[in-house]
């Protein structure tokens, strides 16, 4: 119960601090530590896997209420295919579950669910269903979730350059004409500005391959907190910080 009420304190004195008029418009997170956070408790790691949904929802409810636009998750990179089948065929369980319980939600709350990698490496039911959501929720522009799934930032880097290769060789540009925008323009979801913060839980401060191109210039935040247990004081307490930095992109203050 104590626990309980400082929690919501602590909540509360972050939301007062974060100010309206500085809302990082896109925050990216990688969502790190379901498995440390199943074996603290000696649980399965799909059990980790499984409480990682839940803190999904509460941190898309205060980008909602915070009025961020977009927020893109992290929640499998093209690497994490080489974790034993079992583990991978797990994670695949539960996004199909996720898809089928959430989309409604999703829909009703206004937000519009995209996504960004391979899904054609997934089982076809599942990408799918992951295709299916994005159909169900085009319609929404409160926030957009931009999950990343089969998804590495050299992978949509090197699929930027085989389709500008392409143009060239169709002449539709000129090798010498191929600038920073040609290749902004063929990542997944041209339409997403840049991500302001990256938010990485669990301590590890590495990037682990996301989102190369438009992470150029967010602030990185980074939290001992494990993912299943991120809660909105976190993600408000990043923003605080967030607000506190200065960026100057190269520029003098
Ligand atoms: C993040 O948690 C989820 C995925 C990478 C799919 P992990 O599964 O990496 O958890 P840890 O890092 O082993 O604790
Ligand atoms: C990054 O986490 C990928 C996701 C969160 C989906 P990992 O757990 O795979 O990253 P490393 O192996 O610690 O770098
Ligand atoms: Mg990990």
């Amino acid at each position: 119960m104590e626990s309980e009420l400082t929690s919501v304190n602590k909540l509360e004195d972050f939301k007062a601090l974060i100010k309206r008029e500085g809302i990082p418009q896109h925050i990216a997170i990688i969502m790190d530590g379901n498995g440390r956070w199943a074996k603290q408790r000696g649980l399965t790691r799909t059990e980790g896997h499984r409480r990682a949904i839940k803190a999904i929802r509460t941190t898309v409810d205060a980008c909602i209420s915070l009025n961020v636009k977009v927020l893109s998750l992290f929640a499998f990179s093209t690497e994490n295919i080489d974790r034993p089948a079992e583990e991978v065929n797990e994670l695949f369980r539960l996004f199909d579950q996720a898809l089928e319980t959430e989309t409604a939600r999703l829909k009703a709350e206004g937000v519009r669910f995209i996504t960004s990698g391979d899904l054609a490496v997934m089982p076809d039911e599942l990408s799918r269903k992951f295709r299916d959501t994005v159909e169900a929720t085009s319609a929404n522009s409160r926030l957009t979730l931009n999950m990343c799934v089969m998804y590495s930032g050299r992978q949509e880097i090197a699929r930027a350059a085989r389709n500008l290769a392409e143009d060239v060789a169709a002449g539709r540009i000129r090798p010498e004409n191929i600038s920073m925008s040609h290749i902004a323009e063929k990542l997944y979801h041209p339409e997403l500005p840049d991500a302001d913060l990256l938010i990485r839980t669990s301590g590890e401060m590495r990037i682990s391959n996301f989102m190369l191109w438009r992470l150029a210039y967010a602030e990185l935040y980074f939290t001992p907190r494990l993912w299943p247990d991120f809660a909105e004081e976190d993600l408000c307490e990043a923003i605080v910080a967030y607000q506190r930095r200065d960026r100057r992109f190269g520029r003098i203050s």
